[in-house]
């Protein structure tokens, strides 16, 4: 899977990954459920949240801390064609834990079961959760499996870094290990996965159901082709500076048709 990427995974650049690697899953950035029952999300989100592939699935990720702005936004999203959807219970950052939305949920776990349950009453296709080790502790995640199997929630994304953490240290894919040891849900491992020796080292070390890249395919999309065997596990030099100079080129062409695309929306 190609993880979320506020700022990276828009349109444009799921659409390279699609059509250079093919991802089995891509994830869009997360998408704030805004505090206006009416509203719900952006004109932006709304736009970014289509889907213009029919090959790959695509999993709208919901951001937020109020259960009835998720819920209504899990409806928006939804009439609006999403049937993947999936919690962010991982981001560390800024405003999301100023407001208790992302990462910063993981203070107050009393409030998940709520959550989870009234959103998965709303969630019509698969609903799936992300998530790191704990907010502080990086065993909490092993006390809310049983709330997350009781919500029905259909797999897990484990990042196995505390929120605290940010991205300080390493992934800790022990804890991944454990999470898959204890739960039946499919577990998806996240974190520092920049190679095919990591990868595979990952999905032997965890039994994990599979793999969410996020910066390692940034740096380099073949990573998908790699880890498959259908591409060379390493390039020569030579041969990255050809794979970055096409990527490169790929990107900026299919941004420009997304820009033109947005330029003529707005009558710019
Ligand atoms: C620039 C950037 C933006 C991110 N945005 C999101 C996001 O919108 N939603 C989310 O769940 N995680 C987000 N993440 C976290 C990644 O999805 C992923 O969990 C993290 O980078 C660890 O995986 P990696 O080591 O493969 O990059 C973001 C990470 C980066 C670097």
């Amino acid at each position: 899977m190609l993880a979320p990427m506020q700022g990276l995974t828009n349109r444009a650049l799921r659409t390279l990954f699609i059509n250079r690697v093919q991802p089995d899953v891509v994830f869009t950035e997360y998408v704030r459920a805004q505090a206006d029952i009416k509203k719900c999300i952006s004109d932006s989100d709304r736009r970014e949240i289509r889907n213009e592939c029919d090959t790959t699935p695509l999993v709208v990720q919901l951001i937020g801390s109020n259960i009835n702005f998720l819920v209504a936004a899990a409806n928006t999203v939804q009439e609006l064609g999403a049937e993947h959807l999936n919690i962010n219970l991982g981001c560390p950052y800024g405003r999301m834990t100023t407001n208790t939305a992302g990462g910063a949920l993981l203070k107050y776990p009393a409030d998940l079961p709520l959550m989870l349950k009234s959103l998965r009453k709303a969630i019509l296709g698969s609903f799936s959760i992300k998530i790191r080790s704990g907010y502080d502790d990086p065993s909490q995640l092993f006390s809310l499996i049983p709330i997350f199997e009781d919500c029905g929630i259909d797999f897990l994304i484990v990042h196995p870094r505390t929120v605290q953490q940010r991205f300080k240290g390493l992934a800790d894919h022990n804890v991944t290990a454990d999470v898959v040891r204890k739960t039946s849900l499919p577990v998806i491992a996240n974190g520092d996965i920049w190679t095919v020796a990591d990868g595979d080292r990952v999905l032997s070390q965890t039994g994990a159901a599979g793999l969410m890249l996020g910066r390692g395919a940034i740096a380099d999309p073949l990573l998908f082709e790699r880890l498959r065997g259908n591409y060379s596990a390493l390039s020569t030099p030579e041969q990255r500076a050809e794979e970055l100079r096409d990527y490169l080129q790929e990107l900026f062409l299919v941004t420009r048709n997304y820009s033109v695309v947005i330029s003529r929306y707005y009558g710019k």
